[in-house]
């Protein structure tokens, strides 16, 4: 399962670069609007060093404005995988982009349905949020193991990316039901180191060391 982190925030990003471990990066206007810099800015400092797809999201809902966005975003690095919001206007958008080979992402989706839909406009990711979903008191995991199979089922390519990742257990389930990638805040690639037994048999192991000669 391929990596990605759902940040703007460049120290994160390197922390999980250097450790080898980054397929990619998600970003929306939320979390851009949090790094309190200029869009095309933080996006192209992204991808100086992150090779991986690296998410940007058009802002505009008029299919027409997307595209012109979409080419203007595109041209910062080759890496860069145009978001778009999954509104009717939203899929025009996908399918001239995928016209133009161009990699999308279809972001807020909550239906299977919706799913389909990206899939059949040519989408490269699709990110259902599970987070969001939970939320609202449906199952955000249920959705990804329905994508799976419909996707399955038909063959498409579109790659899901499971989003709006709230604790470990989201992390192991998306695995466990085929998402072929997920972003995640890096509170949450934090806490997927932490196991209490993980730390106390370390602190075993280093006082049982001081016993030994190299
Ligand atoms: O980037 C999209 C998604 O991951 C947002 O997550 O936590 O705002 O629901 P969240």
């Amino acid at each position: 399962m391929n990596l990605f982190l759902d940040t703007a925030d460049i120290a994160e990003i390197k922390k999980v670069h250097e450790m080898g471990l980054l397929d990619g990066i998600t970003t929306n206007p939320s979390i851009i609007a949090k790094s309190g810099r200029k869009f095309t800015e933080v996006i192209k400092e992204i991808c100086s060093f992150v090779k991986g797809p690296v998410s940007a999201e058009v802002l505009a809902t008029d299919a027409k404005t997307m595209i012109k966005e979409g080419l203007e975003l595109a041209a910062i690095a080759e890496n860069v995988v145009i978001k778009v919001p999954l509104i009717p206007e939203g899929i025009k958008a996908v399918v001239e982009f995928t016209s133009k080979g161009i990699s999308t992402n279809v972001t807020l989706c909550f239906t299977a349905n919706q799913a389909l839909l990206a899939a059949k406009a040519g989408a490269t990711f699709i990110s259902p949020f599970i987070g969001r979903l939970d939320d609202v008191g449906y199952d955000g995991l249920e959705l990804i193991s329905e994508i799976r199979e419909i996707y399955d089922n038909y063959g498409y390519e579109t790659q899901i990316l499971a989003a709006s990742v709230r604790h470990p257990i989201h992390f192991k389930e998306v695995a466990l039901r085929g998402a072929d990638c997920v972003t995640i805040p890096y509170g949450v690639f934090e806490m997927l180191f932490k196991h209490p037994l993980t730390d106390s048999g370390l602190a075993k192991f280093i006082e049982d060391s001081k016993k030994l000669t190299w």
